[in-house]
């Protein structure tokens, strides 16, 4: 294919530089949002009169039947194109003529790339808050969601018009092709402007947390669902099979989410270093930048959305819990408090308690069921409401501290969730 700079170069490119060189194979993903950041561009030159409005229409009309031809499949991306920035114009001016070689007019590349990545990676946000959506229910997560918001803001700010460093002199507008893209405002400066990826390794960063949150809910998952535990059952649909144990669901999803979370940690590794030796403005190293992303990306999205459904067809066998729980003595704390309550000092109390734990470990007894005559050879003050104190439901429900276990406290943390996730933003 001819290239857009022969008139500055006398020999051909060789084709292994091309294929070194092109982003095609993963850029054309972005080809809806190269379209409409070029429709909002040719319109803003219409209307400033930097080229004929009526050409302006005829761009937006060609633009607008290639955008619809992708879509359909009618037209196919050509592998050996540069990128797709250099794709659509040049189908452009295929289609529409000479008119298409004037959508470039106070334009580059690299504005034209920095607001492509954004507006793909404003949709992507949206994508994922909305896959997070079913997972909210958890601390983390709901952070996450709060730092995808913050990062959206950061995204959402149109680079166009920083040219390829030093903006134009052509008399455009800024502040309207950022209002026609939807964007809240335009970058301050031209140079920072084509070469600022700082949102994209906010969003790589964000995903990296959320895998790590994932990763840390599936260890859980994975111990849980272990014979030693059986804490709860994953779904029959969200299992597999081992090809020689007969016997064996495997908490696969569960597994693979906590394992790629190493390959989105690469990915914010590959971003930081790539980003960390590039002087001002834009250097094709950052090119390097949209394979990273939509890694990222892709396998943050593929790990929430099953995570999600692995969790909500999770069943919780609670006689199991209930039945681990009385048998780890998590009530000795509460039985030190309980002679505290009665005028015993902490420090003796929680040494009667402890003598109380062994005896009942050595004799197979737990505190629930020790006899009261047993309890008075440890000390005098223990009682009859000493089964009250040790009653691991009223363990719980005594911790009404704001944050803390209790029905009533765990009850507000939930209303407070749910609210937070019908905030509409
Ligand atoms: N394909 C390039 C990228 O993804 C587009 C920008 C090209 N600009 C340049 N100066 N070579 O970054």
């Amino acid at each position: 294919m001819a290239k857009m700079w022969d008139a500055r170069f006398s020999k051909e490119e060789n084709s292994r530089v091309n294929d070194f060189t092109s982003s095609i194979r993963f850029d054309s993903r972005m080809f809806r949002e190269d379209i409409a950041g070029s429709i909002a561009h040719a319109t803003m030159l219409g209307q400033c009169g930097v080229i004929d409005p009526a050409e302006a229409d005829r761009i937006v009309e060609g633009l607008r039947g290639i955008l619809a031809d992708l879509e359909s499949g009618a037209l196919e991306i050509d592998p050996a194109a540069e990128d797709i920035h250099m794709f659509v114009e040049e189908v452009l001016t295929n289609r529409i003529g000479d008119t298409g070689k004037r959508l470039h007019t106070a334009r580059s590349r690299n504005d034209q790339v920095a607001l492509d990545v954004r507006l793909y990676l404003r949709r992507e946000i949206d994508e994922i808050r909305a896959l997070l959506k079913p997972l909210l229910t958890a601390q983390m997560l709901l952070r996450d969601d709060g730092r995808l918001k913050e990062i959206r803001k950061h995204t959402n700010i149109s680079p166009l018009g920083s040219g390829a460093l030093a903006s134009t002199t052509y008399p455009i507008d800024r502040m309207l092709t950022a209002e026609l893209l939807g964007m809240d405002g335009v970058t301050e400066n031209s140079m920072d402007g084509v070469s600022d990826r700082d949102f994209l390794a906010e969003l790589i960063f964000a995903l990296s947390l959320i895998m790590t949150h994932l990763s840390r809910f599936s260890e859980e998952i994975i111990l849980w669902c272990s014979g030693e535990f059986a804490f709860v059952e994953l779904d029959d649909a969200f299992s597999t099979g081992s090809s020689i144990m007969p016997q064996k669901k495997n908490p696969d999803i569960a597994e693979l989410v906590r394992g790629k979370t190493g390959r989105v940690y690469g990915d914010l590794t590959a971003i930081l270093t790539v980003l960390k030796g590039i002087p001002l403005a834009y250097n094709k190293d950052m090119q390097e930048d949209k394979e990273a992303a939509f890694d990222a990306i892709d396998t943050a999205k593929l790990c929430i959305e099953l995570f999600a459904a692995m969790i909500g067809t999770m069943t919780v066998r609670r006689e199991r819990l209930r039945q681990a729980a009385s048998g780890g003595f998590i009530n000795a704390t509460d039985c030190a408090d309980y002679l505290v309550k009665k005028g015993l000092p902490f420090r003796d109390a929680y040494r009667v308690s402890g003598r109380l734990v062994a005896y009942c470990i050595e004799h197979g007894a737990t505190l629930e069921t020790l006899p009261l005559d047993t309890y008075r050879e440890f000390s005098p003050l223990f009682d009859e409401d000493v089964y009250d104190a040790v009653d691991l439901d009223n363990c719980v429900n005594r911790r009404t501290v704001y944050g803390g276990p209790s029905a009533e406290s765990v009850k507000r943390q939930i209303g407070l969730v749910r609210r937070a996730v019908s905030d509409p933003d």
